[in-house]
């Protein structure tokens, strides 16, 4: 027979245990930031960045075996110092809070392996070879972790759960970066251009109008239709930014038809597929990035027809394509602020702007940024059986998967 009173000790057990071994990944990026930030400890830990070389291969053994002395022993060490003296308080309630200590010294038994030479293999982020896969969300990988060496150290720390990344806002670093962004010269795209500014990013504004002149900013002008004038250039942004639309209210007549779908829909499209041409390398894929500014219209109302079916149009075909992504791409949904295109919004450009930077450097990858609750609601249910639906009846494009490989 079934003894609720028998199982409540086993999955308290089961829950201090496992909340004991998150504890360890957060002593460890603890630790890994104090490599980077206190000086004391700054120096055993360059000692790490200098062993690898940009393909992860190590520069010598020697190296090797003196960084996991001096940075991976010492950490192992701490985290099982720490998770031991928890478990030591907290051992009353349940033996399970012991797990993250044993887990910690596993980290110990290898490290100490490696630095006396005799585990010459290293962990899962630092193997050598290119990058195959795009940086993973909730776990760390090689190509998330490759980004911590090769693009900007004060950042990606996590070194298996991405949690502390995500709490921090170092989970996606724009300092360095150079980001373009469309539909520059309206509300939100001047605030993002700000925005992204302030946060060390090169910053590209591509414009169909005349912007203010900015002898700060680079310019691109372009038409809808002519995209592919850019290609070459658009080889050096790490970071576009899918932002122009319109919207044509209660027009429909066979021009606004046309002119909804031709910037909303195609426009967006074109751009995204030729920002993916432009992945040709296997950094690319951990550098590169392309965000679309679709709206909550894909889930709600707008009160504007052909808004919504030429913002939903492009809505699936970017949750069609995400699958066979060559790089990451995220979603903007964002409701009512005000612009040109929506006097009546209620939130600021300045406030979205920075919303959807904030979440992005917490890796969010489908960006809502609203005040209706609905859309946290249906927004995430429709993503996720689009996504599947697409996934069950279309086949994999190998040819864009091929792009960085
Ligand atoms: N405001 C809202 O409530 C709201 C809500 C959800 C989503 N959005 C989306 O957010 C994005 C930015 O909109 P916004 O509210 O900041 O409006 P906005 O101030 O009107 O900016 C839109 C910009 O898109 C570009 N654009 C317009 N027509 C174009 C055309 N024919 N060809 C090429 N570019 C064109 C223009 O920028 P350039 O002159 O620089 O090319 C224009 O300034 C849009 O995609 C919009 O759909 C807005």
């Amino acid at each position: 027979m079934f003894d609720s009173a028998n199982l409540l000790p086993e999955l308290t057990g089961l829950i201090s245990g496992l909340i004991s071994i998150l504890t360890a990944e957060v002593v460890r990026d603890l630790y890994h930031i104090a490599g980077h930030r206190w000086q004391p400890l700054q120096a055993w830990h360059t000692l790490h960045h200098k062993v690898y070389r940009p393909d992860l291969s190590v520069a010598s053994v020697e190296m090797y075996r003196k960084a996991e002395w001096h940075n991976d022993v010492p950490e192992a060490s701490v985290m099982v110092l720490v998770l031991a003296a928890i478990a030591f308080f907290a051992q009353a309630y349940s033996l399970g809070w012991w797990a993250g200590c044993i887990y910690s010294v596993g980290f110990l038994i290898t490290s100490l392996g490696r630095a006396n030479g005799y585990l010459l293999f290293t962990d899962i982020t630092h193997k050598p070879g290119a990058l195959d896969t795009l940086p993973a969300n909730w776990l760390v990988n090689r190509t998330y972790h490759w980004r911590h060496h090769f693009d900007q150290g004060n950042a990606y720390y996590s070194g298996t759960f991405t949690l502390v990344d995500r709490i921090l806002g170092t989970a996606l670093s724009l300092k360095g970066k150079t980001i373009a962004v469309t539909g520059a010269n309206g509300a939100l795209g001047r605030s993002l251009l700000k925005e992204l500014s302030k946060k060390g990013a090169k910053v590209i504004a591509i414009s169909s109008s005349l912007p203010e002149a900015d002898p700060e900013i680079e310019t691109w002008t372009w038409q809808v239709g002519q995209e592919s004038k850019w290609q070459v250039e658009l080889a050096k942004v790490d970071i576009l930014i899918l932002n122009h639309g319109v919207n044509v209210l209660g027009d429909r007549s066979s021009a606004a038809i046309l002119k909804s779908y031709e910037v909303n829909t195609f426009s967006t499209w074109r751009w995204l597929e030729l920002f993916f041409s432009t992945i040709t390398e296997s950094k690319h894929k951990a550098l590169k990035e392309v965000w679309i500014n679709t709206s909550e219209a894909e889930v709600n109302p707008a009160f504007s027809p052909l808004y919504e079916l030429s913002k939903r149009a492009i809505g699936d075909l970017v949750t069609l394509r995400q699958l066979d992504a060559p790089c990451v791409v995220r979603k903007l949904i964002l409701g009512p602020f005000k612009s040109s295109l929506n006097p009546v919004g209620i939130m600021s450009a300045n406030w979205v702007a920075w919303a959807i930077i904030t979440l992005a450097q917490r890796d969010f990858r489908h960006i809502i940024v609203t005040i209706n609750p609905f859309t946290y609601f249906f927004y995430p249910l429709k993503e996720i059986t689009r996504s599947l639906y697409f996934r069950l009846f279309t086949k994999s494009d190998t040819k864009s998967e091929n792009h960085a490989s």
